[in-house]
């Protein structure tokens, strides 16, 4: 071609593409601002489009607009793992063969790894797969406190602590929405006890609400920069959660200015008007009025769909509400699917493996690790040179554990169970044997079409305990891995549990097992608090949570030593139920009269109502020990970047005002004295020597995992904020910061306190 020619074909070209560019509407220009592309795709929208993209039309998704090539909405559940598809218009099982996922550890274990890094991996991880699904939103994380035990939802949440809590999910958002996949935190708010979930009125005081049960949401959408969440269940203020004035208009979006969606959970809408008004967004899973359920046309009766258009198409629903609305879902999309930096995700990849496993690893706590009598040694970790003969005990070790607990319920590409991974990890070196001990009803696994019901069987739980205790007088060591299971009423969604106590008869079977073999380890697998009465008989104990499809390898690495436990407590362990604030006769209630449930115990919740009522818990809020051991020392105390050797520091009011973020930093000397290397969770609470409103004894406000190799010292650093010395005074409507005494406590659990800084406010 002559050069001449090719100018000219080039220039043609050139011409064509800038006038193809200037013919690309705004919306679909990858290099426009978001919020141009909304505008520009709102006043493209008709009337039926803008409602239409409002609700669901199927059980996981919601319309497009297919005239304008914008994609539709796709959700999944959320929180542990991505789940699998299901039928159109059915919660069934779809039975496709390409979407078994990667299934992480429970939040419970997220949070019990004190490490916001580990929350960005987890995030970037199932947000990965949830790209490479296709989604782009993903349902969760879950972020309601951990109020009571009983709660059957509590391991898809992140403990009882708002700081805690607050720390994890801001990364776990983070990591998830890197991927172009909005996280929907859930369940907003005050989805504290299954009981009665989908109608209960929790009656608070606001301090309560904005000290412990809004500052996780509070971070993830003001730190995390959520683009999703989901309203609750229950009411508050008699006015549904997922259509409530004060908790979505008033809180979420206008004081703290949410741009996202507000998505109803599933059946979670009552009242069209009501769903208009007061801050939802998106209606998913309403069962629609009886007569048209299920059928094809269903989702035009939702509350958002056909009669919101009527009330539009009367004049008797404004357009400003609606395109607020439409606004936010267009900007989920232009934020997900249409956006150009939007990677393209994987699935079920070994990388994500790893991930679980580190997880896990980092979550499961060591929670009592003794010599047992006539013993020179602790009984963990293994010392695979000194035994020669392991029985492993108890269901929880072959039990499918990502299977069931409700919508959290996952088909797993794979899943190593305990006795799995204890034989791959020690199986050639020491003999391994295991028996049930006890057994749980059989349940049905996966829920598709057609799967029927197991057939109920009699089970013999004292034949199965006497088999347990016999082989366990022959065995140089006992590994007993039980708990709950995520049946009905053990950890499971829609369900409270019923007691403290452990199922299935296991407490006997633990105090026979010791009795006959003192080197027993007994490795708890729960999302809640259990009763432990053996506890003083029994050496070593493990929480090891649900931790998805690594569990096995994970809770193998730590027993045999190849990891050196270093998870903390995310809750507090009550001895008795009625030790914790929700179920004490001083003033819990729960679950409520099935109308109103009042949270009585105010800020009181968790370790803060043991220590106002000086009950000794079992394990405290915060616990979790080590292979190794840790020592303390204050290395430097920096004010306002300025170091201070001043035993006591006195902070100005004013000036403290005008500093946004740390007003004094700890440096703390970690030194290992052990002989193993380790990680410690250094944990900073505050303490309000006098105040006008009553206050805790102490509240965390930062912690900061370090790893120290034996015999060396770390650095670890936890900084106060002038909002970590404020409380929130209900009568003035505001934050106080409040002149007077304060101490920072440094420690390695809430009842290991340390180090303690005194200084004053003034
Ligand atoms: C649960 C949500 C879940 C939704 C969809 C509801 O029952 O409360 O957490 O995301 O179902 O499965």
């Amino acid at each position: 071609m002559s050069n001449i020619l090719h100018v000219l074909l080039c220039a043609l070209i050139t011409g064509a593409m800038t006038f193809a560019a200037a013919q690309q509407p705004v919306y679909l220009d990858p290099d426009a601002s978001i919020e141009s592309r909304v505008e520009d795709a709102l006043q493209r929208m008709t009337l039926r489009e803008k409602v239409a993209i409002l609700h669901a039309q199927s059980k996981f998704s919601s319309p497009g607009v297919p005239r304008l090539g914008i994609p539709e909405n796709w959700m999944s559940d959320g929180p542990h793992g991505i789940r699998a598809e299901v039928m159109w218009d059915e919660w069934y099982g779809a039975n496709w063969t390409n979407d078994s996922c990667i299934a992480f550890p429970a939040l419970t274990c997220l949070a019990a790894t004190w490490n916001p890094d580990m929350a960005l991996l987890y995030g970037r991880s199932i947000g990965e797969e949830a790209r490479y699904r296709n989604k782009n939103v993903l349902l969760g994380p879950g972020v309601n406190i951990y109020r009571t035990p009983l709660n059957g939802r509590n391991f898809e949440y992140m403990g009882e602590d708002p700081c805690l809590a607050s720390k994890i999910v801001v990364p776990y958002v983070k990591g998830v929405q890197q991927n172009g996949v909005a996280a929907c935190v859930k369940h907003y708010a005050l989805n504290n006890q299954e009981v009665a979930r989908g109608h209960i009125n929790v009656i608070l005081s606001d301090r309560a609400l904005y000290e412990i049960y809004l500052p996780a949401f509070k971070a993830a959408v003001q730190e995390g920069g959520a683009w999703a969440i989901m309203g609750a269940y229950n009411k508050y203020k008699g006015e549904f959660a997922s259509h409530n004035q004060y908790l979505l208009n008033r809180i979420l979006k206008h004081d703290w200015k949410f741009d996202g969606v507000v998505v109803s959970d599933w059946g979670a809408t009552h009242n069209t008007e009501e769903a208009i008004n007061n801050g939802l967004d998106m209606e998913f899973g309403s069962w629609t009025d009886g007569m048209n359920w299920s059928k094809s046309n269903a989702y035009d009766v939702y509350y958002l769909a056909n009669p919101y258009l009527e009330l539009l198409e009367q004049g008797k629903a404004d357009i400003k509400t609606l395109d607020d609305k439409v606004r936010r879902v267009l900007r989920l999309i232009f934020r997900t699917t249409m956006s150009p930096s939007r990677p393209y995700g994987s699935f079920g990849s070994p990388e994500h493996g790893l991930a679980a496993r580190t997880i896990a690893e980092q979550g499961i706590v060591l929670l009592k690790n003794n010599v047992p009598v006539k013993s020179t040694s602790a009984v963990l970790p293994v010392d695979v040179n000194k035994t020669k003969k392991i029985l492993v005990v108890g269901e929880n070790a072959v039990k499918r554990m990502t299977i069931g607990g409700g919508s959290s319920s996952l088909k797993a590409k794979y899943e190593i169970s305990p006795l799995d991974g204890i034989k791959a990890l020690a199986g050639s070196r020491v003999q391994i044997t295991y028996v049930k001990g006890y057994e749980s009803p059989a349940v049905k696994e996966q829920d598709v079409l057609g799967a029927k019901d197991p057939e109920t069987k009699e089970i013999d739980i004292a034949g199965l305990r006497a088999e347990a205790v016999e082989q366990a007088a022959q065995a140089d060591m006992v590994i007993f891995i039980g708990g709950l299971n995520k049946n009905d009423y053990q950890d499971c969604e829609g369900m409270d549990r019923t007691a403290l106590s452990l199922p299935y008869e296991q407490d006997a079977l633990i105090a026979a097992l010791v009795k006959a073999n003192p080197r027993t380890a007994v490795v708890i697998i729960s999302g809640n608090a259990v009763a432990m009465p053996w506890v003083s008989q029994v050496p070593a104990i493990v929480e090891a949570w649900y931790s998805g499809s690594e569990a096995g390898n994970a809770l193998a690495r730590v027993l045999f030593g190849e990891v050196n436990p270093s998870g903390k407590l995310p809750f507090s362990f009550p001895v008795r139920l009625e030790d914790n604030s929700a179920h004490s006769p001083k003033g819990g209630e729960y679950p409520g009269n099935n109308v109103d449930v009042n949270y009585k115990d105010d800020i009181f919740v968790g370790y803060r109502w043991l220590e106002r009522e000086k009950i000794k818990p079992l394990f405290a809020f915060g616990h979790g020990l080590s292979y190794t051991a840790f020592e303390y020392d204050l290395y430097a105390r920096t004010y306002n970047g300025i170091d201070s050797k001043t035993p006591t520091v006195t902070l100005s009011m004013q000036e403290i005002t005008k500093i946004e973020g740390e007003i004094m930093r700890l440096d703390i000397k970690v030194k290992n004295t052990g002989t193993t290397d380790g990680a410690e969770v250094v944990q900073l609470y505050i303490s309000d020597k006098k105040s006008s409103l009553p206050r805790p004894v102490k509240e965390l406000k930062d912690f900061d995992k370090v790893y120290v190799e034996a015999g060396k010292t770390a650095i670890a650093t936890v900084s106060i904020t002038a909002d970590d010395l404020k409380y929130y005074d209900d009568k003035k409507g505001q934050w106080v910061l409040e002149a007077g005494d304060f101490e920072a406590l440094v420690g390695s659990s809430s009842s290991d306190i340390r180090l303690t800084v005194k200084f004053a406010v003034k």
